[in-house]
C-alpha cells in the first residue's frame, strides 16, 4: 500500500472555530505567545500559563472536526496514512484517524515539570497549581513551547523519508523544525499544499498548490491521489 503522510498545522483545525496563531494582530486568542508559550513565561508567571492552557482545553473540548479531518480519516481506506500534526488540539482524534505523532505536544494531557515521561490524560479537566505528579512536582501542559526541544522530530524525520505522497494543509511553514520537514521527503514523493494563502513553498519540488481551506481543499487533493493512484 503507497503512504500517504500529512503534515498538518492550525489552519486544518480554523474552519471548526479554533484560530490560527499568526492573525494580523500578532496576538494568539488575546494573548501575546511570548508571555504564555515559553519556558520564560512558565518560570515568571506559571498560573497565567495554566489559565491560557485551561481556556484553550475548554474550547476544544467542544470543538468538532471539519470536512478536512473527515477527508483524511476516508483516506485510510485506500492508502497507509500517517498525520504528523503541529496541532495541539485533538480533532484529528475526533474524527476517527488511526496514525497520529504530535509534534507540539497534546493539550489534554499534563506533565511533570520534573520529569517529562510521567505524562497524564486530563480527560478534559483543568491543570491547577497544586496539582502534583506522582513524584511531588507541580504538573505543566504537555506542551512543546517555544524554545524547547521537539522530542519527537526524529520519528516525523523518518516518516518523511518513506512518503510517496505528501499533504500539506493549514500551516504557514514558519515554525522550525517542522516546516524542515518537507525538505526528508524522497524525490519521488508527489506533495500537495492546501492553505488559502500563500506559503512559503521555496525547496518543495512536484508541488500541486490547492489554493482553499481545509474544508474542501483536501477533499480535492485526494480525488488527484486517487487519479493518479
Ligand atoms: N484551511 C487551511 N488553512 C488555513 C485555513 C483554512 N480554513 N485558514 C487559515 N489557514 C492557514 C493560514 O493561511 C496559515 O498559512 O493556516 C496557516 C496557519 O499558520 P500558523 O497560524 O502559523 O499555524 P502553524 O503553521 O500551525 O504554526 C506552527 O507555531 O505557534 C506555534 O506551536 C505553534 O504548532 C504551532 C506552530
Amino acid at each position: 500500500m503507497k503512504k500517504v503522510l500529512v503534515l498538518t498545522g492550525a489552519g486544518i483545525s480554523a474552519e471548526s472555530g479554533l484560530k490560527t496563531f499568526r492573525d494580523s494582530d500578532g496576538l494568539w486568542e488575546n494573548y501575546n505567545v511570548y508571555d504564555v508559550a515559553t519556558p520564560q513565561a512558565w518560570a515568571k508567571n506559571p498560573a497565567l500559563v495554566q489559565e491560557f492552557y485551561n481556556k484553550r482545553r475548554e474550547q476544544c473540548l467542544s470543538a468538532k472536526p471539519n470536512a478536512g479531518h473527515l477527508a483524511l480519516v476516508e483516506l485510510e481506506k485506500e492508502f497507509n496514512v500517517q498525520i504528523i500534526t503541529q496541532n495541539v488540539d485533538d480533532l484529528h482524534e475526533k474524527a476517527g484517524s488511526t496514525n497520529i505523532l504530535h509534534l507540539h505536544g497534546e493539550l489534554n494531557k499534563a506533565r511533570s515539570s520534573v520529569d517529562e515521561n510521567l505524562i497524564y490524560d486530563l480527560k478534559g479537566k483543568d491543570i491547577n497549581m497544586g496539582d502534583f505528579c506522582e513524584k511531588g512536582s507541580q504538573l505543566r501542559p504537555h506542551i512543546v513551547w517555544f524554545g524547547e526541544m521537539v522530542p519527537n522530530i526524529e520519528i516525523a524525520q523518518k516518516m518523511m523519508r518513506d512518503a510517496d505522497y505528501l499533504l500539506i494543509i493549514g500551516t504557514s511553514l514558519n515554525v522550525y523544525p517542522a516546516a524542515g520537514l518537507v525538505s526528508f521527503v524522497p524525490a519521488h514523493c508527489k506533495t500537495f499544499l492546501i492553505d488559502p494563502n500563500d506559503c512559503p513553498t521555496g525547496n518543495i519540488s512536484n508541488l500541486t498548490t490547492i489554493k482553499e481551506g481545509a474544508g474542501t481543499g483536501v477533499s480535492k487533493a485526494i480525488k488527484i491521489i486517487l487519479q493518479d493512484m
